[in-house]
Parts: structure tokens; sequence; C-alpha cells
């Protein structure tokens, strides 16, 4: 496995790299602004990744205030680099505040944040286009319909969801099937061995119905690469999270749970020689159901180490000794049809393995 060794995402056509490159900090501005990189800073980021081969990039309207799409298209445009980058964006946050349909995933917002990201990216197409967040309101067979539309105005090429209810991808993605619309061909949302929590509904739905996933944070936004320690004055070291007021993007926190995961963590990692970051990296993008692990870098550096993760295999016992640090217990539900009631076979009367072949729907993906 290497950054130039592509994939297809989810059932689609599309190629990928396993690690796709976020660019949540290009730019100084908004939100992400105290870790914010100056454009100068980003393009020796992003042209190291792209002459490794790496073709899969990350952004989103609402990232350091549409700076980061900005840069981005700056950087592809001087590099000649558009027909080969996978440029993936996002919407749904509101850019206007004050007025009620410059957000959200209502129609009017969406074509208008698209021919907005289009602008500010540069380009007249988005390869991969993602609803950002489930807004609560929308029906998503609005959605469904709208992508469907931005579609074939070749204005986005494919559509995939980030971080929405595992029902409302699966109730978008059955109803464009039954109405042989564009099928959503990715679900990007939080994954790293500090959470592993989309395991239980999300991994199955993904695999089920196409998507493939994009795990962000692979790396807690830093906190598995080992940099960090904790004591009287919280969180430091030096990076983002040991700052003084750090700004967390990752629904993570540096719990009791997160250091022992850390800690064992290092410990692999050492046995391995490989660096923690590399070894938490390879974990995530080889687990069942991943397309792609979206990880970000502040420096070369940090980026070619990054990249490095995908030259190994981690080995069984390796995997097992992560899976065991970073297990989480299923919740109710989940548990009657999981392992402790399945091992018994006490729920269903019999094993899952034990049904005859094609009781199982199709996987589509890893
Ligand atoms: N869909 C969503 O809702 C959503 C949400 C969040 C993020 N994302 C996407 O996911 C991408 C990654 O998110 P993220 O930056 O939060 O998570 P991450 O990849 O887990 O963490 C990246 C940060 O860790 C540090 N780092 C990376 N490699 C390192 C290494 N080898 N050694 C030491 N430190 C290293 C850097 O921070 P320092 O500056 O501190 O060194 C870097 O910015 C974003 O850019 C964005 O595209 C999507």
């Amino acid at each position: 496995m290497s950054v130039d060794h592509y994939f297809l995402l989810g059932r689609s056509g599309l190629r990928v790299s396993r690690l796709a490159l976020g660019t949540m900090n290009y730019g100084k501005a908004g939100f992400h602004a105290p870790f914010g990189k100056t454009e100068d800073e980003a393009r020796p980021i992003f042209r190291s990744y792209l002459e490794a081969g790496g073709n899969f990039v990350d952004t989103a309207d609402f990232y350091t205030a549409g700076q980061s799409e900005e840069i981005l298209g700056r950087l592809i445009s001087e590099s000649g680099s558009r027909d080969r980058v996978v440029l993936t964006t996002k919407v749904s946050h509101n850019t206007d505040p004050g007025n009620p349909n410059a957000g959200g995933n209502g129609r009017k917002h969406v074509i208008r944040a698209v021919e907005d990201s289009l602008r500010r990216l540069g380009t007249d197409y988005i390869d991969l286009l993602l609803l950002h967040v489930w807004d609560t309101l929308t029906p998503a067979e609005e959605v469904v319909r709208t992508f469907e539309d931005l579609v074939r105005s070749g204005k986005v090429r494919y559509g995939g969801f980030s971080d929405v209810p595992g029902w409302y991808a699966a109730r978008a993605q059955t109803y464009a099937e039954a109405h042989g619309l564009n099928p959503f061909v990715a679900l990007q949302i939080p994954y790293s061995l500090l959470g592993r929590e989309i395991e239980a509904e999300y991994v199955p739905l993904a695999r089920n119905l196409g998507m493939g996933i994009m795990g962000w944070s692979p790396l807690g936004g830093g906190l598995l690469t080992g940099k960090y320690r904790t004591g009287d004055r919280g969180v430091t070291g030096d990076g983002r999270l040991g700052r003084e007021g750090a700004v967390w993007t990752s629904p993570w926190q540096a719990d009791e749970r997160a250091w022992h995961i850390v800690g064992v963590l290092e410990e692999v990692a050492g046995g391995l020689g490989r660096s923690m970051a590399q070894t938490a990296l390879n974990w995530a993008v080889t687990q069942p159901g991943m397309g792609a692990a979206v990880v970000g870098a502040s420096s070369v550096g940090q980026l070619e180490g990054n990249i490095a993760a995908l030259d190994f295999e981690l080995p069984a016992d390796a995997r097992a000794r992560l899976d065991e640090a970073a297990a989480v217990a299923p919740r109710t539900v989940y548990a009657m049809f999981t392992t402790a009631y399945q091992a018994n076979g006490i729920n269903t009367g019999s094993k899952v393995g034990d049904k005859p072949r094609g009781y199982a729907p199709p996987l589509w993906h890893g």
C-alpha cells in the first residue's frame, strides 16, 4: 500500500489515495485561524502530497472562512493538477449570519454554496461534494434531488455525506436507488483509535450501501502522535492542542481513556520501530469499511512521515493490542446482536456465520 496506490471510493469508479490530504488548516481566518497556515506555508505541504502521488484533497466552504478553498484553488491551479486531483468540498454552514437560507441543507442554500465554492476554488466542477453536517430539518429527499441536479448540471461529479445520522444517510441512499438517481459514494465521519463509535452503525451502513468511509481526524488532531503530555497545566506540548486557548476540532477529549490509548500506542509503535502517528494511521486506514483517512499536516516533515504510514503491514498481534486498548463497549441495542449474545447463539438461535450463503447482503467495500 502507498499513497499512489489508488482504491475505488465506495461503489463508484472514482480512484482515490488511501490518505486524503485535509486542508482545514490552510488560511488565517475564522474558527480555524488559531492553527491556520499561510499560503506560503501550505504550498510545500500540498506539493509534497502531489509529488508522492496523492490525489485526494479535502476542504470545506467554512474552513478558515473560505480561505482554505481559495488557497487550495490557487495551489491546484499553479501546479496544473486540476485533472489529477479529486477535489472534495462541503456545504452546510451558514456563511452569512442573519440570512436563514444562507446555511443548512435546503436547495436554495446548497446551490448557492456550490456556486460560491466554485468561485473560491477557481474551477468549474467539484469532484466530490459532501453535505457537511445534518441540519436536523431538511428532508433527505430534497437533498438527494438537489445533488442529482448538481451532478446533472456538471458542477459536481459525485455526492456524499459527512456527520449525518446513520438513518438519514440510509434513507437518502435508498431513496436515490429506488428512483434511479445518483448514489452517494462517501461518508466522512470521525474515526481514530480515540473514537471507534462508528463501528456499530456506520461501518455496516457504508459497506452495505456502497459508501467509502473517509475517517477524519485519524490522529485525534495530533494527540495520537505522542507529542502531548498531561499535567497540572492541562495538555502541554508543541502543537495546536498544547497552546493556551487551544481550538479542539476533534470530538475526543484528552481524558484518562485517551491517555491510556496513547500509552499503549507508544509501546506498540516502539515495538514496531514506527512512529506513533504512522502506527495510528496504518491502523485506521486498514480497518473495515475505510476508504481513506483524512489527515492534516502542518509541515512537510509531518506529511512525509504520515505518507510512510502506508508502507508497512500492521502485524496481527499489534492490531489486537490496539483494538483492545481502544475498545468501546457496544451500546444496549447493538449488544443484542453483537459479540456477547451472538457468541453464544442466544439471541437468534444461531450465529450469523451459521446462516446459509447469500443470507448476508453484499459488501461493496473493503
Ligand atoms: N467532516 C468534518 O466534519 C471534519 C471535521 C474535522 C476535520 N475534517 C477533515 O479532516 C482533516 C484532518 O483533521 P485534523 O487536522 O483535525 O486531524 P488529524 O489529521 O488527526 O490531526 C492533524 C494535526 O496533527 C498534527 N500532526 C499531523 N501529523 C503529525 C506528525 N506526523 N507528527 C506530529 N504531529 C502531526 C498537526 O497539528 P500541529 O499543527 O499541532 O502540529 C496536524 O495539523 C481536516 O483537514 C479536514 O479536511 C473534517
